[in-house]
């Protein structure tokens, strides 16, 4: 391995209308080396990736490429340089199949015309190769935002870049998946191929990076060697606290459930062909269900059949005893039912709308567009959630596309959390969220609970399902298996071996 940076960034700054995102920051990248750039959301990390591949022009300083002073005006110019990213939010074309995901702009030709077949063959290929199976003909649509990631990493690969840029690739991905990509990453590092690594899931930083980089508030924090750097040094740097002071969550939630009380919402058999197995489910007053289980497994095929989103083809939903009948979105909400999609970019936020305009778009929406909020109690709910979910920066009035990825995800939580519904439907409500700020939303989640409020809950975390959840549900093969009750069953352990019991059966 050659000592000589691949890339060197020095005296980086960008500002942004009101916000200096980035000032004076450094950052060198050696080749085969994997580096990871750490720090809070809005610390300015996906801004410091985005003037290196030319989204942005940094106000000043320099960028060397293999020593050349480089500034390129645009991604496919940083591309053309063997600068390959995979950004925070997918970018690939959904209603395109897989192969042409894979080559779109560099399709395999036969004369005038793009020569399918061999795409396909091609793209076949390049996926095994990464122990991937899927149908390349496919809409990408109708895979996962997950898989719908590992598509777009190995389009990066293939164009075989000299420096590959993954910013949170690893948010919505499962166990396994993780593991796949970590493997592929190895195996470019060995290659000689350069990474810059973006996560906020400290146990993969350290599991694979060689050295780190900390921001706080767009200032360099310090470069380390990812050896020379505990933990909880790493969440101090970058919180600018002690690691001492950030108290761990208290349960605040268990016991607020009745346990003679009827449950709030109930499905019997509830169930849709081809997506989840009929299941019953029940949820309560002041109680915190978790769905756990791999991904693909169902959790939130489940979620949605109660949220409305998807129309049942077996069984019932009942609230407060009463039949839910033509249970649709429209009708969920009417009925107390609020429901935090997991694709915050195609479901969720409108990015032209201001931060406020955003939060109070359910609630809006609720009462009717005829009767609007009145302006002092909305101006009120808005800054309240911004203070109890740390939104940065705290301005109602920023359009939410200049969010930080984890800001834009607390917008939307606040959206759904401020219409005060009896049952709060979250679909992985952390991703993407940084340690500190993850702590925050879990109390708020308690506290919200506390006050009467049933949530019903997804996360790929067991960590956060075990610590949060009054109940779990667990998930296998798109099947509900088992509802874990009491204390000693709620243990990250014992869910692993209900979902690798829940299959010998088979
Ligand atoms: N296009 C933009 N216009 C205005 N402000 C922006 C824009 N893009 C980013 N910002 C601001 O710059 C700061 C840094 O944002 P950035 O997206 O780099 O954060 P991040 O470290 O990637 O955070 P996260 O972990 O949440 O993804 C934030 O205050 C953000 O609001
Ligand atoms: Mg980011």
């Amino acid at each position: 391995m050659s000592d000589d940076p691949i890339v060197q960034m020095t005296g980086i700054r960008k500002d942004f209308t009101g916000v200096r995102a980035l000032d004076g920051v450094d950052f060198t990248l050696r080749p085969g080396e994997i580096h990871a750039v750490m720090g809070e959301n809005g610390a300015g990390k996906s801004t410091l990736i985005k003037v290196l591949t030319g989204v942005h022009a940094p106000d000043a300083g320099r960028i060397r490429l293999d020593g050349r002073p480089v500034g390129f005006h645009g991604p496919a110019a940083a591309q053309a340089a063997g600068i390959s990213t995979v950004y925070q939010e997918v970018n690939l074309t959904d209603n395109l199949s897989v192969a042409e995901n894979l080559f779109a702009g560099r399709e395999p030709r036969r004369g005038p015309f793009i020569d399918f077949r061999a795409m396909r063959r091609k793209a076949k290929a390049l996926l095994d190769d990464i122990g991937l199976d899927l149908n390349v003909a496919a809409p990408l649509s109708s895979y996962s935002i997950a898989m719908q990631q590992l598509v777009a990493i190995a389009r990066a690969i293939d164009v075989e870049a000299k420096v590959l840029i993954l910013d949170e690739p690893t948010s919505s991905l499962d166990r396994d998946e993780v593991e796949v990509l970590l493997g592929v990453m190895r195996r470019l590092a060995a290659q000689g191929t350069a990474m810059v690594f973006i996560s906020h899931f400290l146990d993969q930083v350290y599991e694979i990076c060689d050295r780190m980089t900390v921001l706080r508030n767009g200032r360099l924090v310090g470069e380390w060697a990812t050896a020379d750097l505990p933990e909880n040094e790493l969440i101090g740097h970058m919180l600018g606290r002690e690691a001492a002071e950030l108290e761990q969550i208290e349960r605040t939630v268990a016991g607020h459930r009745v346990a003679d009380e009827a449950p709030l919402a109930s499905a019997a058999g509830l169930g849709r062909k081809g997506s989840i197995a009929p299941y019953d489910l029940d949820v309560h007053r002041g109680e915190v269900v978790g769905l756990a289980g791999l991904l693909g497994s169902g959790r939130t095929e489940t979620v949605r059949l109660i949220a409305g989103a998807d129309r049942a083809d077996s069984g019932e939903l009942r609230l407060d005893g009463a039949k839910a009948s033509g249970h649709n979105p429209r009708t969920a909400a009417a009925r107390g039912i609020a429901f935090c999609p997991e694709n915050r970019k195609t479901e969720g936020l409108v990015g032209d709308l201001t931060v406020g305009e955003n939060m109070i778009l359910a609630m809006q929406a609720a009462r009717g567009w005829a009767r609007s909020v009145p302006a002092a109690r909305r101006d009120r709910l808005v800054a309240e959630f911004i203070e109890k979910l740390d939104i940065r920066p705290a301005d109602p009035d920023m359009p939410v596309k200049n969010l930080s990825g984890g800001n834009q995800q607390k917008v939307l939580l606040a959206r759904w959390m401020l219409v005060e519904p009896r049952l709060l439907i979250l679909d992985e409500p952390t991703r993407g969220i940084d340690v500190g700020a993850k702590a925050d939303i879990q109390r708020l989640v308690a506290e919200l609970s506390g006050e009467g409020m049933a949530v019903l809950f997804v996360s790929a975390e067991l960590d956060e399902v075990t610590r949060l959840s009054d109940r779990i549900a667990v998930l296998r093969d798109r099947e509900l298996i088992a509802v874990l009750e009491s204390e000693s069953e709620r243990t990250v352990e014992h869910i692993v071996d209900t979902i690798v019991a829940g299959g010998r059966h088979e």
